[in-house]
């Protein structure tokens, strides 16, 4: 089925709550509706914005185009061997509901990712991550249609290029694509991942450390620090962690000895931006309707009719202020349309 609406508010598409509309909403419910609309479509030219749940945009205007949203929901087994079992989900099923499904199942692989807003189709675009996992370890290919020609693709993990919340959807594919599916390749044997920060501390105080207990234990700490979108608008992490030399970390590592950092790729070290906002003095502050998480600093909340643009001027203040006092660029993390 195909629904299209004509200037349609997006408030109740996107998780920071902004009241915007797009020109047009076009709802597609099975991946043959998105090929005959894109076949079909009358006004080429005009920009295509694929929504999953909206919970890693931020709209400062009206967005002048066509806001697809496809809500293709089916969760099928594809093929299944001792070891691994290739679970196929739809672009539009709930991340969460998935995860929920293979926790269920005893299918590892997932549980650490519990809670994560947003759909299974915006899952590889920004390779989404938490708590020492992300998509791409799970990811064994993804399908989709392109916008222009109508053509449909399957992509392997390869060719999706995954990277630290990144992928060829959130670069080269950015806006040419329409995910509709992905297919996840878990593990069948027990296989935990729980070394990162208090997983360990919540298992001991369950007393157990099986896969329902770990994707408890993920629920109550992102619970603890992270604002419920349904109450406070947000989208996660505005900023991602951002990497510095050795040296700038050395250097900055004796006027701050408390400064946490994570070694990664190419000799480079990762420094929670959490931490950055934290110790520059911007927790719990705001500037007018927009404000600074006071749990965990790096997630910027909508207190209560915001513009897009009130919350772009105070991540740009702290951008500025975070240059200033650590000689560090924050990259947003976080689509701003
Ligand atoms: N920290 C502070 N003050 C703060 C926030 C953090 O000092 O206000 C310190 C913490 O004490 C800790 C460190 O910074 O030492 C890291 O904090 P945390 O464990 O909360 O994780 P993060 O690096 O800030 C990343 C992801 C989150 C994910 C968590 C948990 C990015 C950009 N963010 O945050 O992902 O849930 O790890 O794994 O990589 C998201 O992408 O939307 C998101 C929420």
């Amino acid at each position: 089925m195909i629904t299209v609406l004509n200037n349609y508010s997006l408030k109740n598409h996107n998780t920071f709550n902004i009241d915007i509309s797009a020109s047009k909403f076009v709802e597609v419910t099975r991946v043959q509706d998105l090929i005959y609309h894109f076949n079909h479509r009358d006004d080429n030219g005009l920009p295509i914005l694929v929504l999953g749940g909206g919970s890693n945009v931020l709209f400062t205007k009206d967005f002048n185009g066509e806001v697809l949203s496809p809500v293709i929901k089916y969760i099928e087994i594809r093929e299944e061997n001792d070891e691994f079992v290739y679970a196929e989900a739809g672009a539009g099923v709930i991340w969460d509901d998935f995860v929920e499904f293979c926790v269920g199942k005893e299918y590892y692989g997932v549980e650490n990712l519990s809670l994560i807003p947003g759909t299974v189709g915006a899952a590889p675009v920004q390779n989404i991550g938490a708590y020492g996992a992300e998509a791409a370890n799970v990811i064994q290919e993804v399908k989709g249609v392109y916008v222009d020609s109508g053509d449909s693709f399957v992509f392997n993990k390869e060719q999706c290029r995954f990277g630290y919340r990144a992928s060829i959807f959130k670069k080269s594919l950015k806006g040419k694509v329409v995910i509709t599916s992905v297919l996840f390749r878990l593990y069948k044997n027990a296989k935990l991942n729980i070394d990162y920060g208090d997983i360990k501390k919540k298992l001991e105080e369950y007393g157990s450390d099986d896969i329902y207990s770990v994707r408890k234990a993920i629920v109550e700490i992102r619970r603890s620090k992270l604002p419920d979108p349904g109450e406070t608008g947000n989208a996660g992490s505005f900023f991602k962690n951002p990497e510095i030399t050795a040296e700038h970390f050395n250097e900055l590592k004796l006027k701050y000895p408390s400064m946490p950092g994570y070694k990664s790729e190419y000799g480079m070290i990762k420094v929670p931006a959490g931490w950055l906002i934290d110790k520059a003095g911007w927790k719990g502050k705001n500037m007018g309707r927009a404000g600074v998480n006071p749990r965990q600093a790096l997630v910027l909340v909508n207190l209560g009719g915001a513009t897009g643009n009130d919350i772009l001027r105070l991540a740009e203040a702290i951008e500025n202020d975070i240059n200033e006092k650590f000689g560090i660029r924050l990259e947003k993390e976080v689509n701003v349309i």
